[in-house]
């Protein structure tokens, strides 16, 4: 998205091409391979990590990344220590922070908020997650992870399973995979937690194949990814909803005996019940991995948007 400033920010997945998702995976790739070539590109820029909402991996690893680009951090954890607190707007903290930072990124309770902050800064916006809508930079880790584990993003049969309502990260990763040739998705999930209309019917409109089930087990020897997910008690109206739900799957290791030698589990964590710690053993759990390709792939976004 390009505001009217001409600043290019990223909000959505779909607002990187097919093409410059694949020139973020190699840089990713080459910062693994030859940290030392990155470690001053960023010196004297800053990141500002602006989160409104609670945050272990997105917002460390922002921060880490930048740091290892050679740049500085500055920012805020908490809605409450910043002047949000007070009442200000989005719009006029970017503005505000357009003074001090030359790159965002913000993590908002309120699905859109990174969009309001892209309209009126003068410097790049990252969307760090909004709501229960998009969290695009998770799913540039879920697909280093997939490039590294499956060498290709294309023909794969990929099972998300658990909060799919309210699960951001699942909402990225389908707009991101869709794109690729022959990829199917089974949608493992509660009655009530089922995928929302829009992200159905996008499916539908471009032709994906995909079909809803709430068998996990069942769905198994047909999968090449588990994309597992929590429940997110934090966008649930009533804690009786939550509490009926929150273990509707669980992952151990006896239900892997059906599943793929090969088939990859991913999950964007944080995890409260839904894998077995006993499946942290097994080859096929890429989780931690994906965490530090993370940062690698945010490595490469700040780069790409600083132009540095
Ligand atoms: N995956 C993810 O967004 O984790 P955090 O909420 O800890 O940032």
């Amino acid at each position: 998205m390009t505001n009217k400033f001409g600043i290019e920010s990223v909000l959505s997945i779909l607002d990187l091409s097919v093409e410059e998702v694949d020139e973020l995976v190699a840089t990713a790739e080459d910062i693994i391979a030859n940290p030392q070539k990155y470690a001053h590109r960023c010196e004297g820029k800053k990141l500002a990590t602006l989160f409104f909402e609670p945050s272990t991996r997105t917002r460390l690893s922002f921060e880490a990344a930048m740091y290892e680009l050679g740049g500085n951090v500055i920012g805020f954890s908490s809605a409450d220590s910043s002047s949000a607190s007070k009442g200000e707007s989005v719009a006029d903290t970017s503005k505000v922070i357009s003074c001090y930072a030359d790159i965002i990124a913000m993590r908002h309770p309120k699905e859109g908020a990174p969009m309001v902050a892209a309209l009126n800064a003068t410097i790049p916006v990252i969307n760090a997650g909004d709501g229960g809508h998009n969290h695009p930079t998770q799913t540039l880790a879920d697909l280093l992870t997939i490039k590294l584990e499956k060498g290709r993003f294309d023909h794969l049969n990929i099972g998300v399973c658990g909060d799919l309502k309210f699960g951001r990260t699942v909402h990225s990763l389908i707009d991101a995979m869709s794109r690729y040739e022959g990829v199917s998705f089974t949608l493992i999930s509660p009655e009530e937690l089922k995928v929302p209309d829009y992200v159905r019917n996008a499916m539908i409109n471009k032709g994906i194949p995909f079909v809803e089930t709430t068998d996990l087990e069942g769905s198994m020897p047909s999968l090449d990814i588990l994309y597992m997910t929590r429940v997110q008690k934090e966008r649930f109206f009533n804690e009786e909803d939550y509490l009926r739900l929150k273990d509707s799957y669980i992952l151990t290791a006896e239900k892997l005996d059906n599943a793929k030698q090969n088939m990859s589990i991913l999950h964007p964590l944080p995890r409260v019940n839904e894998i077995s710690v006993a499946v942290d053993d097994d080859p096929r759990a890429c989780y931690f991995k994906q965490v530090r390709n993370g940062k690698y792939m945010r490595m490469a976004l700040i780069l790409k948007l600083l132009g540095v």
